[in-house]
């Protein structure tokens, strides 16, 4: 394994190493003002939301590792508190990459990127009419992270209206994941869509207390057949099967099969039930996947 001390790299190599591995990250495409009225917009991947209530979004426009020079956003937010924080989606990707494109400040990158702009009803930087989600933000407080190049600038976003394009929602008036049509950005020009293909789901284990990893006999937790997924599945459990349970599973058809095809073959058979249980797995019966594991331990 690759192991460097941070200080032995430039600003630029550290970077590097950071946005590949620290990724995807969301992209906040921030609308900022200055006090004479000029209109910013400008994509930033270092964000995320961090508190719910508040409801407080931090983006981070840095010094430029390059010259050490400052963003339009960063000093346009020093003179007017307020941004429009606008959620990039698919359709915007390219536009939004051209907005970031350095033009000299006053320059309105609405227009250059070929953005609609749209009056915001709070603050006075205008909403980009094609994000899916824009929410209008005062801006809380601004914490410099340094002085030197590739220094961060936290702005503290507390968001005060939420915009939704009636589109993204479902029935239930939430917004659909699979509709959205999110993007975010990795490292150097990468990026990635969420496309419903690679939506997939994993169990809040908030009201439920696993069992635990710890809790399976070693030969579960050291199977070659179960990933370290199928274990957390496992181990998400709330409690382990009685006897009896176990047993009931034994006349179960496919567990039949394996248990009549294997008398004697205690390691083949460890093996086939584990990937009887894989398979159970996939298709989410965890349940009878635990009782399974624990058949011949
Ligand atoms: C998708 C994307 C994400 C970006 N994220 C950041 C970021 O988090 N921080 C940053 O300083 N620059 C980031 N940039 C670069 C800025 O958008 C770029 O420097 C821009 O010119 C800043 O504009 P401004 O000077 O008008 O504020 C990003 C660029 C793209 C395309």
């Amino acid at each position: 394994m690759l192991t460097i001390k941070t200080s032995d790299l430039s600003p630029a190599q550290l970077q590097n190493y950071l946005q590949y591995a620290i990724a995807p990250r969301p992209i906040c495409f921030a609308t900022t003002i200055d006090s004479a009225g000029n209109i910013n917009l400008s994509p930033f991947s270092f964000f995320n939301m961090f508190s719910t209530n508040p409801p407080l979004c931090i983006f981070s426009p840095a010094r430029r590792v390059r010259d050490n020079t400052t963003k339009h956003t960063l000093e346009n937010i020093l003179e007017v508190k307020e941004c429009v924080i606008n959620i990039v989606n698919y359709p915007m990707v390219q536009q939004t990459s051209l907005a970031s494109t350095e033009y000299a400040k006053g320059i309105n990158e609405f227009e250059k990127a070929g953005f609609t702009m749209l009056s915001s009803q709070l603050v006075k930087p205008p909403r980009v009419a094609e994000a899916p989600v824009q929410m209008e933000c005062i801006v809380t407080e601004i914490i410099h992270l340094g002085e030197n190049p590739g220094a961060g600038n936290l702005i503290l976003a507390e968001i005060k209206l939420i915009h939704i394009k009636e589109e993204i929602l479902d029935e239930e008036g939430k917004i659909d994941q699979a509709k959205i049509d999110l993007v975010a950005r990795l490292g150097g020009d990468w990026y990635c869509r969420v496309t419903p293909e690679n939506l997939f789901k994993v169990a809040k284990p908030l009201t439920t207390l696993g069992i635990g990893v710890d809790a399976l006999p070693k030969g579960v937790r050291n199977s070659y057949v179960l990933t370290g997924n199928d274990l957390g599945m496992l181990g998400n459990l709330e409690r382990m099967p009685s006897d009896e349970e176990i047993d009931d599973l034994r006349s179960h058809p496919l567990v039949k099969e394996v248990l009549d095809a294997t008398i004697g073959d205690g390691n083949n058979r460890q093996r086939e039930l584990h990937e009887l249980a894989k398979e159970m797995l996939a298709q989410g019966n965890i349940e009878d996947a635990l009782k399974v594991v624990l058949m011949e331990v």
